[in-house]
């Protein structure tokens, strides 16, 4: 029943999110139902069921026949909190839950429903204002939660300057920056997301220490030098075996010896039965990309090395975007 009815609880927060409930319940001291009803504009039946529904599945806690937002909805689904996760919320209901009611399509015909590979050549090649704004949107939230944890696992303390390959909004970048004082970053990205990165570095106070550069980590014959450790981060799961050895050759290239290498990705277990975070992204990689797939740890030790990295070793943690690392260092 409980998985069955997975997507009843999804649609709930993100509806509750998208009419503001969690944004309107912070920082007030509770509303009563009928209080609800009238500000969010929806009438006194579904409001009930709705705030019911968000305190069955933790999202609310009712005091004294007034409703207030749980420390995990107060402290994620409020826009402007520095973890604030919404965008990810609405990325998932808005282009990914929409997809996988295609799913079985996606396994049928081994091609994404996000998008039509006809029309376009991979996920990123698009313009759309939309995806531009809900999908890098959704991966800030993602990362900044899961750069928290990687930064807590992966010593960098001897790194000066990384170079965050496919750095996106460039999230990792700003907390890693706000964790070591010392460090420089360079988000490489496609044009259009650069500049989306640069608004957010600006915002974060780092545009001194966390600068853009534009280029397409396929495409382009070498990466940018001049960095000591290169972060890739959610980026080997979209593409193909060859195509991650490609970029694996373009990192080992661009860095000087002794510069470190640091994968953070969803790790799929060896025996390829979980865990449930990387299997399922596994298969959102199905219905959005032509040829990704969560890998495991030992696929990626081997890539590694195969590239000419040395002391490659993987670290585990609890991420929201990542639960370990692989790490290796040129010789
Ligand atoms: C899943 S997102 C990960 C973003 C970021 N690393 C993070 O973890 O938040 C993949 C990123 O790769 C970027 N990307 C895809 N193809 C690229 C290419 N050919 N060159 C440069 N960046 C690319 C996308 O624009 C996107 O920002």
């Amino acid at each position: 029943m409980q998985l069955s009815i997975g997507f009843w609880s999804f649609k709930t927060l993100a509806s509750a999110y998208e009419l503001g409930l969690f944004a309107r319940l912070s920082g007030t001291d509770g509303h009563t139902v009928d209080e609800l009803a009238r500000m969010l504009g929806v009438g006194q039946r579904p409001a009930e069921l709705l705030v019911t529904a968000c305190a069955s599945i933790g999202l609310l806690e009712l005091r004294n026949g007034r409703y207030v937002n749980s420390a995990v909805a107060d402290e994620f689904l409020v826009p402007g909190k520095a973890y604030h996760f919404g965008g990810w919320v609405q990325m998932l209901d808005r282009r990914l839950y929409p997809a996988w009611g295609r799913l079985s399509e996606a396994v049928r015909t081994n091609r994404p429903t996000s998008w039509n590979p006809d029309e376009q050549a991979h996920l990123f090649d698009s313009e759309d204002p939309e995806l531009l704004a809900l999908f890098w949107e959704a991966m800030h939230s993602l990362s900044t939660l899961t750069a928290r944890e990687l930064a807590a696992h992966v010593e960098l303390s001897g790194s000066a300057a990384l170079l965050d390959v496919g750095g996106g909004s460039g999230a990792y970048d700003i907390e890693l920056c706000r964790r070591y004082p010392h460090l420089r970053a360079t988000v490489l990205d496609l044009p259009p997301v650069c500049e989306i990165a640069a608004e957010k570095i600006k915002a974060a106070g780092h545009a001194d220490r966390i600068a853009v550069a534009p280029g397409d980590f396929l495409a382009d014959p070498e990466l940018p030098a001049g960095h000591d450790v290169v972060l890739l981060s959610m980026i080997m799961h979209d593409w193909s075996d060859e195509q991650d050895l490609a970029i694996l050759r373009k990192c080992f290239a661009a860095l000087p010896p002794g510069g470190q290498i640091v994968i953070s990705e969803l790790l799929v277990d060896e025996e390829k039965a979980g865990p449930p975070a990387a299997a399922l992204m596994g298969l959102n990689m199905l219905v959005e990309t032509t040829g990704g797939r969560n890998y495991t740890a030992a696929e990626y030790e081997q890539w590694l090395r195969a590239t000419g990295f040395v002391d490659v070793r993987t670290v585990s943690f609890e991420a929201a975007g990542a639960n370990g690392a692989v790490l290796a260092r040129k010789p």
